[in-house]
C-alpha cells in the first residue's frame, strides 16, 4: 500500500494550505477531497438537479468525469469536469452551501470516496488527502493521521481574509454564523461525521504559523518512517 497522510479538520482551519505544502515537501500527490464534493454540487446546480432527490442526483453524478492536475510549483491545482475548468467556480458561496447539503447523502459520499481513493492511488509515492473523514473512513490505515483544529474566531478571520482576496465583501459576524452552521452540519450528520480518528494527532493551530504546522507534520512523518524501518 502507498503512504497516505490524512489531514482532517473543520472548514477554515487551513487544511488546504498545509496539506499542499506537505505534499510538495515530500513529493507526494495531493487530493482535496472537498473539491470532489464541490464538483458534484457545481454540476448539480448547473444542470438544475434537485439537491434533495438523492437517487436522481446520484444517477446524474455517477458518470461525470472529474480530473485534477498535479500541484504546480505555486501549490496550485486545476480541476475539470470533462473539458470545463471549474477550479474557481466551485469556490463560490452558492456552491459552498450546496456542497454542505449534498455531502450528507450516503450514496454521494460513496461515489466521492471511490473517486478520492482512485486519485490517491494514481500517485505512486503516496498522497496527502485533506477532508473530514480521511482518517476515519477513506483511509483508516493511513500512515499518519492529523486532525487540525482552531477556534471559530481564528477560522472566521482567516476565511474573511480569503474572501476579501477573492473580491467578496463580507463581515466577521456573517462568516462566524456560516462557520457555525457548517460545523453543525459536518459534525452531526449521520454518515461519516467530522471527528478525529482515535489514532489521529490533533494540532491546535491558534497562534501557529503555516510553517509551524507544516514542520510539525513533516517531523511526525519522518519519525513514523524511521519507526517503520526499525
Ligand atoms: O473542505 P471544503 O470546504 O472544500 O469542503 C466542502 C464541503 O464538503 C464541506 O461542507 C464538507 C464537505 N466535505 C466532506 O463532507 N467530507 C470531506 N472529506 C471533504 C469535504
Amino acid at each position: 500500500m502507498i503512504d497516505i497522510i490524512a489531514i482532517d479538520g473543520p472548514s477554515g482551519v487551513g487544511k488546504s494550505t498545509v496539506a499542499r505544502r506537505v505534499a510538495l515537501a515530500l513529493g507526494l500527490g495531493y487530493v482535496d477531497t472537498g473539491a470532489i464534493y464541490r464538483a458534484i454540487a457545481w454540476n448539480a446546480i448547473k444542470n438544475k438537479i434537485d439537491l434533495s432527490d438523492e437517487t436522481n442526483l446520484y444517477e446524474k453524478s455517477n458518470n461525470i468525469q472529474i480530473t485534477v492536475t498535479p500541484l504546480d510549483q505555486f501549490a496550485k491545482q486545476q480541476i475539470f469536469i470533462h473539458d470545463t475548468e471549474i477550479t474557481l467556480a466551485i469556490r463560490t458561496p452558492a456552491v459552498t452551501d450546496a456542497t454542505s447539503i449534498i455531502s450528507k447523502l450516503p450514496r454521494i459520499r460513496a461515489l466521492a470516496v471511490s473517486l478520492q481513493k482512485k486519485l490517491a492511488n494514481q500517485s505512486k509515492n503516496g498522497a496527502v488527502l485533506e477532508g473530514r473523514d480521511i482518517g476515519t473512513v477513506v483511509f483508516p490505515d493511513a500512515k499518519l493521521k492529523i486532525y487540525l483544529d482552531a477556534s471559530p474566531e481564528v477560522r472566521a478571520n482567516r476565511r474573511m481574509l480569503e474572501l476579501k482576496q477573492q473580491g467578496y465583501s463580507t463581515n466577521l459576524k456573517t462568516i462566524l454564523d456560516q462557520i457555525s452552521v457548517r460545523d453543525e452540519r459536518d459534525s452531526n450528520r449521520e454518515h461519516s461525521p467530522l471527528k478525529p480518528a482515535d489514532d489521529a494527532v490533533t494540532i491546535l493551530t491558534d497562534g501557529l504559523s503555516i510553517e509551524d504546522v507544516v514542520n510539525r507534520i513533516l517531523m511526525l512523518y519522518q519519525s513514523r518512517t524511521e519507526k517503520q524501518h526499525e
